[in-house]
């Protein structure tokens, strides 16, 4: 059937708009963490999957796992070295593989492969190839998350697993509302949305950023966050909804507790506590009980902890949340 002439030129448009996302993350390589600090990244990453309810130091072991929207590989490596038989990470950024191919060499790691491919491409994998299927902030930006996420699950294993990070659209509010602005007035002009987001959005400028609890670059969080052109948000019950509707049923989720929200408050506090974050994050930190385990969110507690984070600095920590679920096997 021949396709309209608005149907072709919506093609076009995504086509374009894809494009213009996989040269801004070949330029700008995301996360391009610092490997002096790996021992804080790691740390941090073993709370995080404690939190979910597994043990990170077992769970691994022996499993064929994929990262879906790898960036420059610093979560592929990571599961790569606790003891599974192999990660594949995919991107469709060339310029972040390379750094990911690199890093890889430097560190001797030999049970990773890094390949150019997209989370949407249904052939890349045969359905049920992983155990383990990773994707950390990557299908909110492509044009259709869902497509996306139903070709991550497909690619699981019976009685495997799903682990995503994805924007939250309530923690995400003023980050929406600052998007939509700049997409009024900039549209698709990546130079010109950064020099506007520069200079009325970048409140916190020159202050020291942190992700995953190390030191970024203020640049990084700049472009991933104002220069994408696609970047779609879910509530937690409609992610949840969708691991239902595929067979996945939830193991863990983060950030959901209180406890869990100071637990990773304190971690992006970092080891020396000296700051006034430094200060506050001792203060709770007796309430921060470490039992594991996830709680759904309820309306109260949502915009109690969104209101405490954003008087703490941390506006828009609960901008993103993982869930982890497992694939129910066919009777
Ligand atoms: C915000 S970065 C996340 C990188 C890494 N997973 C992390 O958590 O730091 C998003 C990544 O998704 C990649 N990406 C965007 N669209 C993609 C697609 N259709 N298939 C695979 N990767 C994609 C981008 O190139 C970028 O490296």
């Amino acid at each position: 059937m021949e396709s309209s002439g608005d149907e072709r030129s919506l093609r076009d448009d995504e086509a374009e708009r894809e494009r213009l996302t996989r040269q801004m993350y070949s330029q700008l390589r995301y996360p391009s963490l610092d490997p002096q600090h790996k021992a804080s990244y790691e740390n941090h990453r073993l709370l995080i999957y404690r939190l979910l309810g597994i043990d990170p130091t077992t769970f691994f072991q022996g499993k064929i796992i994929l990262d879906g929207g790898c960036g420059t590989g610093e979560e592929t490596m990571f599961l790569a070295s606790l003891g599974p038989e192999k990660v594949i990470g995919i991107d469709t950024s060339d310029g972040s593989l390379e750094s990911a191919r690199n890093r890889a060499k430097e560190a001797g790691i030999e049970n990773v492969e890094f390949r150019h491919a997209s989370v949407l491409d249904d052939k890349v994998f045969a359905d049920g190839t992983f155990d383990y299927v990773s994707s950390l902030g990557c299908i909110h930006h492509t044009p259709r998350m869902r497509q996306a996420f139903d070709n991550l699950c497909r690619m699981v294993k019976p009685d495997g697993y799903l682990c995503t990070f994805l924007y939250n659209s309530f923690g995400h509010f003023l980050y929406n509302l600052e998007c939509d602005w700049l997409d009024r007035v900039a549209g698709d002009d990546i130079d010109e949305r950064i020099r506007l987001a520069r200079r009325y959005l970048d409140w916190r400028r020159g202050t020291s950023f942190r992700r995953e609890g190390i030191p970024s670059s203020w640049d990084a969080r700049l472009f991933d966050k104002y220069a994408v052109l696609y970047r779609d948000s879910l509530t937690l019950k409609q992610l949840l909804g969708w691991y239902q509707e595929q067979g996945l049923e939830e193991v863990g989720s983060y950030p959901m507790r209180f406890g869990d929200m100071i637990a990773a408050y304190r971690a992006h506090s970092g080891d020396e506590m000296q700051s006034i974050r430094g200060v506050v994050a001792r203060v709770l930190s007796p309430l921060a009980t470490t039992s594991s385990g996830s709680r759904r969110w309820v309306w109260r507690r949502r915009v109690w902890m969104q209101s405490l984070l954003f008087l703490l600095g941390l506006y828009d920590y609960g901008g993103a949340f993982r869930v982890l679920a497992q694939k129910q096997a066919k009777e």
